[in-house]
Order: structure tokens, then sequence, then C-alpha cells
């Protein structure tokens, strides 16, 4: 089987040509399925594209939210929208809320939104105020002290998530594809070929799921975990274990693009670039 990946589209930038464009790409290679790891648009709009894509295609989408997809509500309600919605649209699957699911014998597929959570770099001396902090209910009103707090809250948790999506991963698996928004690494988090300093790294580095991911992979030396982010809008590839890689992909706001081809395989799965 074949899926194809997708991050960072930003719909809400996309004219109808360029979704047309985007959408024929993804159908010529007939895809099994698609991924797409965050930042779809911001507020109501969010739905508003998937239902877009729900009825656009008939094969399962596989998605996680972005931080932009919670501009203009709260973490939670966004959330909880997002569950709503997944319950309706058969082959929505919002990662974030269900377990593993096996794309072939020995290969599964998990996700979770993830968050800069500044556990990474310098957030007491970093200059960068993120418009999320404008933009999402949660961190509107809290003082600098506050978001910090916040933003380790919201790592350790989807850290927690993921560690007990893990666990249930049948201990057969060979492969693991573990889909996500931010990535969980420094070495992970490239800009223009380079990766992050230390105060970008708070806010696009989900340093908690990153720390979980290699407990989990050193612990399952006979199993590949594969990562794939987004968020940078920034490609590149980080090799963190001898089973554990990170691919993060590129985007440009008003040409969403396909990052790769998966083909999964029995036991197996390979990236194509
Ligand atoms: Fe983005
Ligand atoms: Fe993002």
């Amino acid at each position: 089987m074949q899926l194809v990946w997708t991050t960072d589209p930003h719909f809400d930038h996309v004219d109808a040509d360029e979704f047309d464009r985007w959408f024929a790409d993804v159908a010529s290679r007939s895809p099994d399925g698609i991924i797409i790891t965050g930042d779809l648009s911001e507020g109501d709009d969010v739905f508003v594209q998937l239902r877009r894509l729900a009825s656009s295609f008939t094969i399962p989408i596989y998605f996680v939210l972005g931080n932009h997809d919670f501009y203009k509500s709260s973490i939670g309600k966004t959330r909880q929208r997002a569950v709503s919605l997944t319950r309706d649209q058969t082959h929505l699957h919002y990662l974030t809320d269900i377990g593993p699911i096996q794309l072939s014998e020995g290969v599964y597929l998990v996700g979770e939104d993830g968050w800069g959570d500044a556990t990474i770099g310098n957030y007491e001396a970093s200059p960068i105020r993120l418009g999320d902090f404008e933009q999402i209910d949660d961190f509107r009103m809290a003082t600098s002290n506050q978001r910090k707090s916040l933003l380790q809250q919201q790592g350790a948790d989807s850290a927690e998530r993921l560690r007990t999506k893990l666990l249930s991963v049948p201990q057969n698996a060979k492969e693991v594809l573990i889909a996500t928004h931010i990535p969980p690494f420094a070495e992970a988090c490239w800009y223009e070929g380079r990766t992050t300093d230390e105060y970008w790294a708070p806010f696009f580095v989900c340093g908690s799921i990153g720390q979980m991911l290699m407990d989990a992979c050193l612990a399952r030396p006979e199993c590949n975990w594969t990562v794939l982010c987004g968020h940078t809008h920034h490609d590149g590839v980080a090799k963190l274990a001898e089973n554990l890689t990170v691919y993060t992909g590129a985007a440009q706001y008003g040409h969403p693009a396909i990052e790769a081809i998966i083909e999964v395989e029995p036991n197996r799965a390979a990236l194509v670039r």
C-alpha cells in the first residue's frame, strides 16, 4: 500500500486552482491513504477544510492538528470539534484521539498533535513571541512564567498520550510510523538546512515527546520508529538512534505539496521523496 504525506498545507492560504492542483497530484498517485501532519488552517476554517477533504477523497485521511489549527479558539474546544467531526466523517481519522492503526502486517501508524513545549533551548532569554500567544485562548492572558508552565503541560500531556498508544502497539511490530506536528528533537528542527538555535527551540521542539520516544525506541530495538513532522516548513532528516529517524517536511504558504510517498509492505515502510 502507498500513503501520501503532506504537512502544513495551510489551506486558508490556498486558492481554488492550487487546491485542485494539489488534489490532482495526490489523486494521480492513487494512494491508499493520506497523512497530514498539522496546520491545515485556522479557526472555524479547519473544519470547513476537513469536510472538504472528506468529500474530495474516499480514502482514509489520517491527521493531527498543528498550532495554527487552534487559532481563534482554545486547544480543548478545537480538539473536541475534531473528535466530533470524525464521528460522522468515517474516513477522517484524528490520530490524537485514537490508538494505533495497523497498516500492514507488523506496521502501525500512531499520531499526536504535540506542542512546542519550552523544554529545549533557552525560554527565558528568547525574544520570540509566537502568534499562538495572541491567537489561542489558553495563552492570551498568561504571563511569561504562566505560559512556560502551560507549554510544558501541553508537551507532557502529548507525550503521555503518545506513550500510552505506543505501549498498545503489539510486541511483534517491526515498524511504527509516528505522525506529529512539532519536531520532537532539536536535531530534527530544520530551518534552511540548519537546526534550530536556543531561542527558537522552546517553541519549535516538543522535548517531552522526544524524551519519551528515545526511551521507547531503546526499549524495543527490534522495531523501527519513523517520525513524520512539520511546523518549521523546512525539510530535513535526523537519525537519532539506529532505529529512530525523524523526517521533517517542507511547506510553502499557498502551495500545498506532497512531502513524500510512504510505501508500506509487511513488516516495513519506506519513505520516498
Ligand atoms: Fe505551519
Ligand atoms: Fe505549526
